[in-house]
């Protein structure tokens, strides 16, 4: 075995169905007594069911969560934390919740509890993002990374078929990234097979009939998504990452839905250059050629699998592949123009990989 350095992060995880009952005692074991509650104006309803269990506890609840978290929408909540005299947050919801929870935790140093319903694997991270007039800024800060992360499966029964499978197919593209990331080591690699196995299984029971099926789902999933978003806090992230950050970024697509469908093509155009990893992927998920396998899987579980119909106009794809080789990043295969513009153009068109590409 090759030498290596694994970084671990010290955070604490419950994991479970029925996980929320807990929340206030995890409140009180970081030492605090007054609570933001965050969420997404969408949210707000079940927040409220949250806001019940925290009790005396929370101190007002914040709905005003969004996608890229807002400057504007950040300084607004830090605000209304220091007004409030909070000194805690949590946040309740998905990768958009969890951002405006860092962004809070960045200014203030308060600790944050996440409370996940979503797969994007955002609360593992230190990644945090601020858009500023129309222009999304992103970095890395421990302060950012949540303290504390509680997974309730059942707070995940709500989220609509759809952006379930899109969500979980967001989660594997971390572990298929981080699996050719120049810094991948055994464990994280251990981690990021595992995480595509467990989302693999999953994602097909969610549209089923048998709801026995669709419970166990529902709790692979989150085991999944937990761990695709530690190694996203682990190691770098590669071609797809960047295309989807730039897509979502600068044509305002969907989040999840970008990179559910750029994912088949990103490891087809890696294929020859990453083969252990594809071979990886390809194992977690049964077995033959990787892009096939995800994308065959995103199709059968109920996925979109083309940009023009997440709101792309094809005549956007030159730009958005300009934008995309504007900055030098780590790829197993170098980045070539030409290449790059097939593959935005073949995630376009939602074509099926072919085996030799
Ligand atoms: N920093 C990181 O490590 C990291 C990782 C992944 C994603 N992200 C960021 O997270 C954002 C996207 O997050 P996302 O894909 O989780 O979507 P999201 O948080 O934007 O949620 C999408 C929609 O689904 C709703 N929703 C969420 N959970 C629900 C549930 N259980 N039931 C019903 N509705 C529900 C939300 O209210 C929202 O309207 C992007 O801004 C992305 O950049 C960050």
């Amino acid at each position: 075995m090759k030498d290596f350095i694994y970084t671990g992060h010290a955070q604490r995880v419950l994991f479970g169905s029925g996980t929320l009952a807990r929340l206030g005692d995890e409140v009180d074991a970081l030492g605090a007594k007054r609570a933001l509650l965050l969420c997404t104006p969408g949210q707000r309803e079940e927040a409220q069911r949250v806001a019940d269990v925290l009790g005396p506890r929370c101190a007002s609840v914040f709905a005003g969560a969004m996608m890229h978290v807002p400057i504007e929408v950040a300084r607004e909540a830090r605000i209304a934390a220091a007004r409030l005299g909070a000194d805690c947050a949590v946040a309740f919801g998905g990768g958009s919740t969890i951002g405006l929870g860092k962004a809070i935790a960045l200014e203030s140093g308060l600790p944050v509890i996440a409370v996940p319903t979503t797969y994007s694997g955002s609360e593992m991270t230190g990644i945090y993002g601020l858009t500023e007039a129309g222009v999304k800024r992103t970095g890395i800060d421990p302060r950012a990374r949540p303290r504390t992360v509680i997974y309730d499966v059942e707070l995940t029964h709500s989220l609509p078929l759809e952006m379930s499978v899109a969500s979980g197919m967001n989660a594997i593209a971390h572990a298929a990234e981080s699996l050719y990331a120049r810094d991948v080591n055994p464990i994280v690699a251990l981690m990021a097979e595992e995480g595509i196995r467990a989302l693999g299984r999953a994602l097909p029971l969610f549209g089923g009939s048998d709801p026995a099926q669709a419970l166990a789902g529902r709790s692979d999933a989150l085991y999944g998504a937990w761990l695709c978003g530690t190694v996203l806090g682990s190691v770098g992230m590669s071609l797809h990452h960047k295309l989807c950050h730039t897509l979502g970024g600068s044509f305002n697509l969907p989040h999840a839905q970008t990179h559910s469908i750029v994912l088949p093509h990103a490891l087809a155009y890696n294929a020859e250059a990453a083969p252990e990893a594809m071979s990886r992927i390809a194992a977690a998920l049964g077995g033959g050629n990787a892009a096939q396998c995800v994308y065959d899987l995103a199709g059968s579980a109920g996925a979109l699998l083309a940009l023009k119909d997440v709101g792309l106009r094809e005549s956007d794809l030159d730009r958005a592949c300009e934008l995309a080789l504007r900055t030098p990043y780590p790829n197993p295969r170098r980045l070539e123009a030409h290449a790059i513009r097939q593959l935005l153009q073949d995630a376009y068109d939602g074509v099926r990989p072919s085996v030799h590409a």
